[in-house]
């Protein structure tokens, strides 16, 4: 059950983070209302949700998913990939020493939460641009100390392994065409979005509701068949930073 969840505002800055997207330049006045509404749906699904003020140096660091992995009795401190967003994770350790034991990623290792898929006791850790095999190695053995089981993933589409696959519960993973066939999740049933809807894949389950990003209709209606509460947020200029649902929180 989750309860709990870490937030942090997007700073006026927000559009000098990186990204690939090519959707034009993002809206400081319409990132805070969704992220608004972001943060308030976490609040009626009964979170308790902390919410942290924008970082003036890192003006992605309200993608607070990249700099920690909550387990239930561990937190990872990592050292994200991109050289412009390490900091960003000491003010959440802060935070997550009064939740969880710490630990920590070491340099040359580094990992972006982003990367890290949580099924119950077991990880998938995405090894990609940012997340490299030294940090997926040290998270790997960190984790296995705590009992949990983890899994290597080549992310060669995307970037972060939670851009495109997603944990649904039912045994059921939500992904995109790009990891339809990965043999590491040959054991999951698999609901599989198209290519002009793959942006719906980085969708978030909540305890038994499902939080779907707005605009994408066929995957809407798919996912309201599974008979979770779904519900839909409008993450426009969140995606023109390359980001999405998953990143905007920690949840424990
Ligand atoms: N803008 C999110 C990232 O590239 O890390």
């Amino acid at each position: 059950m989750i309860t709990h969840a870490i937030t942090r505002k997007p700073g006026p800055n927000f559009a000098d983070g990186l990204t690939t997207a090519g959707l034009g330049r993002p809206d400081h006045g319409l990132i805070v209302q969704q992220h608004d509404a972001y943060v308030c749906a976490l609040k009626n699904r009964g979170l308790f949700v902390i919410e942290l003020d924008a970082l003036d140096a890192y003006p992605d660091a309200y993608f607070v998913e990249d700099a920690a992995i909550v387990a239930p009795d561990v937190a990872v401190i990592t050292i994200p990939g991109a050289p412009s967003r390490r900091g960003e994770q000491q003010s959440l350790e802060e935070i997550l020493q009064a939740h969880r034991k710490i630990e920590r990623i070491a340099y040359p290792g580094t990992v972006d939460g982003g990367d890290v898929l949580m099924v119950g006791n077991r990880f998938f850790i995405g090894v990609s641009a940012r997340t490299n095999a030294e940090g997926a190695r040290q998270l790997g053995e960190i984790l296995a100390r705590y009992g949990h089981t983890c899994t290597t993933v080549a992310v060669k589409h995307g970037l972060h392994l939670k851009s495109d696959v997603n944990y649904i519960g039912n045994n059921t993973l939500l992904t995109t065409f790009a990891f339809e066939t990965t043999s590491e999740f040959q054991n999951f049933k698999k609901i599989t979005l198209s290519k002009q809807e793959s942006y719906a894949a980085n969708s978030m389950l909540i305890n038994d509701c499902l939080f779907v990003p707005e605009g994408y209709p066929d995957a809407l209606s798919t996912l309201q068949r599974t008979g979770y509460d779904v519900i839909e947020l409008d993450v426009s200029e969140v995606r023109k930073m390359d980001g999405g649902l998953t990143c905007m929180s920690l949840r424990y």
